[in-house]
């Protein structure tokens, strides 16, 4: 299992910015690649993704990246045994000596975190849910499949004109199969695209694949004109499909005030959680992210504290997939379920360490793409198999986002009736 050679290049990703693909090359002959995304809202919590500046593909290329992999991160690891994951990760962490992996970039590091796991996984043979499971020695016996969680309409920065929150998203639950409740997320979508023509509205989609027409009157229509098409498409709403939102609150958030331009409103912390209790009380609604902005801790363990019982309340630019911001989180009471994406920390090790910190709190995970750039990795679908996550959010439409559903009913087939699905009881932690 020693490791021969590890090389990156420069790719592209869904967004048109450059990003990483990693080729990690063992003695045996065998090899594992991988690729890192890229986040458009990222949160300012985030690890240090390296661009090199200048002119070339206005600054965010990624040669230094590239070069700081196979220049200064394989003269480290080579020799060393790839089925060693946390090793391998806590050399390349020491190695870059920086609290946010400033140094070598989180995108660098975790190019080669995933490639070596990849590489591990094709000697043993294993799919890769299963090997991180064996290499982490998890303590879960059971598998259960995540429901998907899908961006149906989207804004913010993800679009261009649209809504002010960035994301309302399809939540199936009302199956015992994974496939079944992709198809049914899909339908609703569909169905939606039908009811956006039928008023006038463009269908163009957003950076995740979502719609993101500009004449939404307010910042509620999506959720009326979201349970009609779950209505349309013969669906019960709450029972077979749920709604989720991301509102991403730290995008909107200007000098203390969160500025909804559609309602040409400027709410207070206290306002904003009046404003999404009401929909909670209107709507059905499943889970609900980054309500408010990232460092509002004052105010989320009081949006938890009044709308935890009823959902999920989960941090995704709180808490970054970042073991010591989910701790505060946990010690405040901050949120009760946390989304996960690997480069928002920059290894493979450290992002199950969150999920088993989540796990251990009986935090549901949700293991996320990413907006801006996507690449057609399908890791994160494994690692949320091997985790036993309640979601995986993913967009419906384009290609680097349907094959990651690809691949979660793929390994539905392969384990067949080892396997459960979430479905209505994702808030187990099983
Ligand atoms: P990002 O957004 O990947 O563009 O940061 C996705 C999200 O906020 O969940
Ligand atoms: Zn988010």
């Amino acid at each position: 299992m020693k490791i021969k050679s590890v090389k990156a290049r420069e790719i592209l990703s869904s967004g048109s910015t450059p990003t990483i693909e990693v080729t990690c090359k063992l003695n045996s002959g065998i090899k594992g690649t991988a690729s890192v995304p890229y986040g458009a809202s990222a949160g300012i919590h985030e690890a240090f993704v390296l661009m090199d500046g200048g002119k070339r593909y206005n600054g965010k290329g990624m040669l230094k990246a590239v070069g700081n992999v196979n220049n200064i991160i394989s003269k480290k690891i080579i020799g060393l045994d790839a089925s060693k994951q946390r090793k391998i990760d806590e050399t390349m962490i020491e190695l870059d000596g920086t609290e946010n992996k400033k140094r070598l970039g989180a995108n660098a590091i975790l190019g080669v975190s995933l490639a070596v796991a990849r590489a591990a996984a094709n000697q043993k043979n294993t799919p890769m849910y299963q090997h991180i499971r064996n290499i982490f020695a998890l303590p879960i016996k059971k598998f259960i499949l995540p429901n998907p969680m899908m961006v149906i309409i989207e804004g913010g920065k993800h679009a261009d004109q649209s809504t002010d929150l960035q994301e309302y998203l399809v939540s199936p639950i009302g199956s015992k199969s994974v496939k079944e409740n992709i198809r049914s997320g899909i339908e609703v979508y569909l169905a939606l695209k039908r009811i956006l023509k039928e008023k006038g509205l463009s269908v163009n989609v957003g950076n995740e694949g979502a719609f993101a027409p500009s004449g939404l009157p307010t910042n509620e229509t999506p959720l009326k004109i979201i349970k009609e098409a779950i209505r349309k498409a013969g669906y019960k709403a709450g029972k077979d499909i749920g709604i989720s939102l991301d509102p991403a609150a730290s995008e909107i958030y200007i000098k203390g005030k969160y500025k909804l331009n559609k309602e040409n409103k400027k709410l207070s912390s206290e306002q904003m959680i009046d404003y999404f209790e009401d929909w909670v009380n209107k709507y059905p609604i499943t889970t609900l992210e980054d309500p408010l902005h990232e460092d509002d801790w004052d105010n989320w363990p009081k949006l938890t504290e009044r709308l935890g019982k009823k959902i999920p309340i989960i941090g995704d630019d709180l808490t970054v997939t970042n073991p010591k911001r989910l701790q505060k989180a946990i010690d405040l009471k901050a949120i009760n379920a946390i989304l996960i994406k690997l480069n928002q920390i920059g290894t493979l090790t450290e992002t199950v360490d969150c999920c088993m910190l989540a796990r251990k709190h009986k935090f549901m995970t949700v293991i996320s793409h990413r907006g801006g750039g996507e690449t057609n990795d399908t890791t994160m679908i494994d690692l949320a198999v091997a985790v036993n996550s309640g979601f995986v959010k993913v967009g419906p439409s384009r290609g680097e986002r349907v094959g990651k559903y690809n691949r979660l009913m793929e390994i539905e087939d392969e384990l067949g009736t080892k396997a459960k699905v979430a479905g209505k009881d994702f808030k187990k932690i099983v």
